[in-house]
């Protein structure tokens, strides 16, 4: 496995690739990285992992510089998973100069769920996934199906942008007690690890009351932020959607057979979760 830091060299490696597999991340990594890895290896070939922190899509008051850097074990986790080319740019290489082009997807789906509360995000996630795109020039690309959003708006960017990329998203990868794994884990205390499946129990109580027929979505929705509160959580939003556009379910959506998903996000001590659930009725 190589690790590069240069995009001159990055080019090189990838000259004449038309099949490289491609699993951009922030590095940090944890089980459901490594199984996007090891699923890009049966997609094409060479498989390569970005890691860089991307200080575009972190508001001021955010984790950007505590977010924990920790090349070394990514890499040796990196070369278990397979994986041929780590592509670790520092911010020097991947900004040279301020980055003042930007993709801003639109509003309809950027300044939801997290864009409301994450405002920008999404703008600097697109400009760095765009600039990744072309730095790799993947035939695939791979994430993870946690962030929900985030993989919506890049799909439907690279193909309203016609890139020949072909993106997937894979299944959440969880703890044994449910837990989705996620970077962000790693700023829990003991007793915070054990009350964060709190959350994604609390989408499984959305989910199970509407396939038992709930109608009240909005009375389903406050008993879980409300029970959550209760046990010492801030939450954001734990809501219904459509999966196929995030937008708030109509009555007729919740009674037909529309594909729907919960989504939540809230914060448990100073750390911010975030999991969604699909579900069927
Ligand atoms: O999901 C992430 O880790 C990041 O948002 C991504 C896609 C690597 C862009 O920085």
């Amino acid at each position: 496995m190589r690790v590069i830091h240069s995009l001159a060299e990055l080019r090189a490696a990838l000259a004449g690739s038309a099949t490289t597999a491609f699993v951009p991340t922030m590095g940090n990594l944890h089980e459901g990285h490594l199984a996007l890895v090891r699923q890009a290896r049966q997609l094409g070939s060479p498989v390569v992992t970005s890691i860089f922190v991307n200080r575009l899509q972190f508001l001021p008051n955010e984790d950007f510089d505590r977010y924990p850097r920790t090349l070394a074990r990514d890499c040796a986790l990196l070369e278990g998973a397979g994986c041929d080319i780590v592509f670790a740019p520092d911010e020097a290489e991947l900004y040279p100069e301020p980055q003042t082009y930007k993709l801003t997807p639109p509003a309809v789906i950027a300044d939801l769920l997290e864009g409301e509360f994450r405002p920008g995000f999404f703008t600097g996630v697109c400009t760095v996934v765009l600039k990744l795109f072309h730095c790799v020039q993947p035939a695939v690309a791979l994430f993870g199906q946690k962030d929900y959003q985030q993989l919506m708006l890049i799909s439907q960017m690279t193909a309203q942008l016609a890139l020949p990329i072909r993106v997937i998203g894979s299944p959440t990868v969880r703890a044994a007690d449910g837990l989705a794994l996620s970077s962000r884990n790693a700023y829990l205390s003991a007793t915070e690890r054990a009350e964060a499946v709190a959350l994604p129990l609390a989408l499984q109580a959305i989910a199970s009351a509407l396939r038992a027929g709930a109608t009240d979505l909005a009375g389903v929705e406050r008993a879980q932020v409300d029970a959550l509160r209760a046990r010492g959580w801030q939450p954001d939003y734990l809501t219904v959607r459509r999966r196929s556009d995030l937008r708030v379910p109509s009555t007729a959506d919740l009674t037909g057979r529309v594909p729907l998903l919960v989504l939540g996000a809230a914060k448990l001590g100073a750390t911010r979760l975030i999991d969604n659930l699909e579900f069927d009725r």
